[in-house]
């Protein structure tokens, strides 16, 4: 087909080369190598990301915004310049809008916290899809305890698909937030949020956003989407366990209290009172992970290094042939078969009890996760105990999901 002439190609990703950035790949499990289809629970680090942590204690270990001196000034450039690096990564307006979190489940209490409680009243509501991770129902029930709002759940289709004209019946004029997970993790779902984020801002609701499994595979835009909160987590995202961000829109963040008190969150202490600091840092009481927020910034720069359409790209190859294969297998079904998905594929197995399928598969160094992914609603739906899911990520290969499901049908054979 002739090519437009300013179309852009996106240039295909050198999986070897890539593979060769992450050192842990390299590692055999139980004497093969090893296979890890579990990037959706937690990514494998690059050598950059492990380097840029183990820098900072080893060249300029020291706190952040504290000092006059060198060492805590060089911290505090390369905190903040993680900062910068996190709003260039969401497209936000400003640093004022990205808030250092321990990673997407505190961000999203933040709002609930900060935002919610303060202004939720009896028979106010808040509505969040059938496919939340329990980080974005929990801290809504907790809330709704708090306040005595009422929370709703927007239902899904049996393909795994938020019904979006359902979840605009559920609104009512004492509709104050919506709840809406970009793509799911337990089905791989991906969400219309800017749909959901429209319908919500015309009605003056305000709406968070859970990115986790956006982020590692797609580019976001916290502007074009419309959202007022997103929250995700660096781990997810090839980054440090322990850290992650909320964004929020500047008006919104400037107008919420503080929601934990400490050092770094105030301007003036006295027992007569206390005012306190700007944005962000009025949300970051106490000691920050200084060495996970850089080592975000380092993911945000692999991430744009690598480029998220060529990664994106490869994991939708990679989706398609498993997908086609795994349908193939008599007994199996696939739970999720949204027209638009990230690279998860959740499946059970007649006959076989999903945790048993990940310990066989283990000892053919086939990393899965198991279970109900932190998603207990979604399982409720599709009526399963448990699911096994396989969740791609830069750095995987066809040849990998070739091991895996031979070691599946090694799985099918002994527990037939
Ligand atoms: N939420 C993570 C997962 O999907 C832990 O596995």
């Amino acid at each position: 087909m002739a090519r437009a002439e300013d179309e852009v190609l996106t240039p295909p990703l050198d999986v070897e080369a890539v593979r060769a950035e992450f050192p842990i790949l390299s590692r055999t499990v139980h004497g093969k190598p090893l296979v890890y289809l579990d990037s959706a629970a937690s990514a494998q680090r690059p050598r950059c990301v492990i380097d840029a942590t183990s820098r900072f204690y080893s060249e300029y270990n020291a706190n952040v915004h504290r000092g006059v001196h060198q060492l805590s000034v060089e911290a505090s450039e390369a905190f903040e310049r993680s900062r910068q690096l996190v709003r260039d990564g969401l497209n936000a307006s400003s640093e004022r809008e990205i808030v250092f979190t321990r990673g997407a489940t505190e961000a999203i209490n933040l709002v609930a916290q900060a935002w919610a409680r303060p202004r939720l009243r009896p028979g106010d509501e808040i509505i969040v899809s059938t496919m939340e991770h329990h980080s974005n129902i929990v801290p809504w029930q907790l809330v709704c305890e708090q306040t005595g709002a009422v929370l709703k759940p927007a239902p899904i289709n049996d393909r795994g698909e938020l019904r979006v004209d359902e979840l605009e019946a559920l609104i009512t004029d004492r509709t104050k937030l919506i709840g809406l997970v970009h793509v799911s993790n337990a089905l791989g779902t991906v969400n219309p949020v800017e749909r959901v984020c429209a319908m919500a801002r015309e009605r003056g609701i305000v709406t968070v956003i859970d990115g986790c499994q956006a982020l590692p595979h797609t580019a976001v835009d916290v502007r074009a989407i419309g959202c007022d909160f997103y929250a995700f987590s660096a781990h997810k995202m090839y980054g440090p366990t322990g850290i992650g961000a909320l964004y929020g829109r500047e008006s919104l963040l400037e107008a919420m209290p503080p929601w934990q008190g400490g050092g770094e969150m105030i301007l003036r202490v006295s027992f007569e009172g206390t005012t306190y600091n700007e944005l962000p840092h009025k949300f970051e009481a106490g000691t920050p992970n200084i060495a996970g927020a850089i080592g975000m910034g380092a993911a945000f720069e692999f991430l744009d290094r690598i480029g998220i359409d060529a990664i994106a790209a490869h994991e939708q190859d990679l989706l398609t042939y498993a997908t086609e294969r795994m349908q193939a297998i008599d007994g199996l079904r696939i739970l999720g078969t949204a027209e638009h998905k990230g690279p998860v594929i959740s499946f059970v197995v007649d006959g076989a009890h999903a945790n048993d399928i990940g310990t066989i598969v283990d000892h053919f160094g086939v990393a899965l996760r198991t279970g109900h992914h932190c998603a207990m609603p979604v399982m409720q739906f599709f009526d399963v105990p448990a699911t096994a899911r396989v969740s791609f990520g830069c750095y995987t290969t066809r040849a990998e999901i070739d091991t895996f499901l031979d070691a599946l049908n090694h799985a099918r054979t002994m527990l037939a």
